[in-house]
């Protein structure tokens, strides 16, 4: 049976709308607190990033709010920011919200599966930017290993995800997130998946079920295995 997310996706009204309407309720819902543009600002309030990052990558970046949200700062003025996501749906909005922003020549979106080679393999990522999608990919291992092989090194990654809240009712609220087609992740597994697949945490924040951290390479000398 296919999940909501998947439904969403294919439907692009429903998509389109996912965007505006859905997805800062759905997290303000297991967040217990509001939305809307928290999850990019508590996502920077962890590690402020490289004053002129060149290269900014956006995984799962679905309707592209984030790839567009960057690409209004100043400081992404000179970047590449190059948003991938595996549904054609989502890619077509991406760019047309982008157009419409004023932000087409500032952006790039492709359709892709991440946890396959990319195109072009575009690493050496200053920054790369997994918002709400880890818990939707087929092997968020996986994922993170791919996450580690296009960082760069110093480079940083941002991921805002869904992890247990001991304090809230799982049963439902879990059976909930994982009819919309997203995984919770339990305690430190995220942090465990990062670290076996060459990354480190920095810092990390929750609101409710919604997990924020953010994660660097670890060095192929002295940290491997650390
Ligand atoms: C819940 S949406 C979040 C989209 C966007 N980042 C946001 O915050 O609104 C998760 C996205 O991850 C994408 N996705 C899942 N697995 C993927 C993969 N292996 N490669 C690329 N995109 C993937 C889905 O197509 C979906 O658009």
């Amino acid at each position: 049976m296919k999940s909501i997310a998947q439904i969403v996706q294919n439907n692009r009204r429903l998509l389109a709308a996912y965007e505006d309407k859905v997805q800062p309720r759905f997290l303000s819902r297991y967040a217990r607190e509001p939305m809307d543009a928290a999850v990019y600002r508590k996502l920077r309030a962890l590690d402020p990033g490289p004053d002129a990052p060149a290269r900014v990558l956006d995984l799962g970046c679905g309707t592209g709010w984030l790839a567009r949200t960057l690409a209004a700062e100043s400081r992404y003025r000179r970047a590449n920011i190059v948003g991938y996501d595996l549904s054609p749906n989502a890619i077509r909005i991406a760019r047309e919200r982008a157009a419409a922003d004023g932000l087409g020549a500032r952006t790039e979106f492709h359709v892709a599966d991440i946890l396959t080679p990319l195109a072009g393999e575009p690493g050496g990522a200053c920054e790369i930017w997994v918002c709400g999608a880890l818990h939707q990919m087929k092997d968020a291992g996986a994922a993170l290993g791919r996450v580690a092989g296009l960082l760069a090194d110093g480079g940083i990654a941002y991921v805002q995800t869904f992890v247990e809240d001991p304090d809230v009712n799982e049963h439902v609220d879990m059976a909930v997130v994982a009819k919309m087609g997203h995984r919770v992740f339990r305690g430190s597994e995220v942090e465990d998946l990062a670290e076996a697949n060459g990354l480190k945490l920095g810092g990390a924040s929750h609101a409710g079920m919604v997990y924020f951290c953010t994660l660097t390479k670890k060095s192929a000398i002295g940290e491997a295995g650390k």
